[in-house]
Parts: structure tokens; C-alpha cells; sequence
């Protein structure tokens, strides 16, 4: 069997996503992209480039934000795994409230992952300046450029959680 073949084997996985157990089966090379929205079922981390290069299908793992692009769906098993339906299983959240209230949302595609590198920055940094956001941001792209409402989001989420601005 050739390694492109053994790659295709499906194996048995248990990822733990938005603190649930799922056991899936999937080939070696899956991604975890991949995995959360054709086995798992999550389909708001968006696929765009597929090269970690525009951050629409950024999740946690195990608190951190990753390109879910970039990770194999067999590394993440044993990791926590959190993506935009597990951060507002309650609703929307303040952050997502406030890039509503900003008009931060064109057509959306890039949103969830927006909202995931925002959440992880405001975790990290409680009140980031406008060079900061955009810094702890720059990995995310939006073609629709909405970067100034972005940035007012973030900085009306950290005021709202008592970030001095
Ligand atoms: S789809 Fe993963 S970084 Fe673009
Ligand atoms: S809102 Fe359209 S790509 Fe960002």
C-alpha cells in the first residue's frame, strides 16, 4: 500500500468539540476543517483558502486559535476543540452583539472566524488599543473590508467587559 493510499484509510477518531465526545471516521488526511463540518456537523468555520492564510476557519484548540485548515483531524483528538456554535451555544455573545451593532457584517463568510481571533485577542488582552486589535487580527481577511467596524467591535466588546479604552 502506497502512503497516498494509507492516507486515504478511514481510522476511528474521538474528537471532543464543544465538550462533546464525537466519534468519527475519517481518512488520515482529513482535516479538522474538514472533519468538524462534513463529519461532525458544524458547519460555521467557513472553508476559503485551504492554506492558512485568511482565517475563516479559525477554532480553538485547547484555548488557542488555530487555522482549522492546517491542523489534521487525527491530530486533534485528545484536544479540546471549540468553534463558533460551541462560543454562542447561549445565544449570540457580547462580541458577536457588538459587530452587529457596528454594521461589522457585510456578506459574513469571514465573521465566525472574525469572532473566534476577537474572542482569543480580548482573552489575551483586555483592553487592546487599535493597533493591537489589528496586529492579533491581521491573519483574519475580510473581502468585504469592513476592518473599521471590526475594530470598533472589539473595542466595544473590551469597554463592555470593563477594559479600560
Ligand atoms: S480556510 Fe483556513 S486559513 Fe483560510
Ligand atoms: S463580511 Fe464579507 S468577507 Fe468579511
Amino acid at each position: 500500500m502506497s502512503a497516498a493510499e494509507r492516507d486515504d484509510e478511514p481510522v476511528t477518531v474521538v474528537l471532543t468539540v464543544n465538550g462533546e465526545a464525537r466519534t468519527v471516521s475519517m481518512p488520515v488526511s482529513r482535516t479538522l476543517l474538514d472533519a468538524l463540518r462534513d463529519d461532525v456537523g458544524l458547519p460555521g468555520s467557513k472553508t476559503c483558502c485551504a492554506e492558512g492564510e485568511c482565517g475563516a476557519c479559525a477554532v480553538f484548540l485547547d484555548g488557542k486559535v488555530v487555522s482549522s485548515c492546517l491542523v489534521l483531524g487525527v491530530e486533534a483528538e485528545g484536544h479540546e476543540v471549540t468553534t463558533i456554535e460551541g462560543l454562542s451555544s447561549e445565544g449570540l455573545t457580547d462580541l458577536q452583539e457588538e459587530f452587529l451593532k457596528a454594521g461589522a457584517v457585510q456578506c459574513g463568510f469571514c465573521i465566525p472566524g472574525q469572532v473566534m481571533a476577537a474572542e482569543f485577542l480580548l482573552r489575551c488582552n483586555h483592553s487592546p488599543d487599535q493597533a493591537e486589535i489589528r496586529e492579533g487580527m491581521a491573519g483574519n481577511l475580510c473581502r468585504c473590508a469592513g476592518y473599521e467596524r471590526i475594530v470598533a467591535a472589539v473595542q466595544a466588546t473590551a469597554a463592555r467587559r470593563g477594559g479600560a479604552q
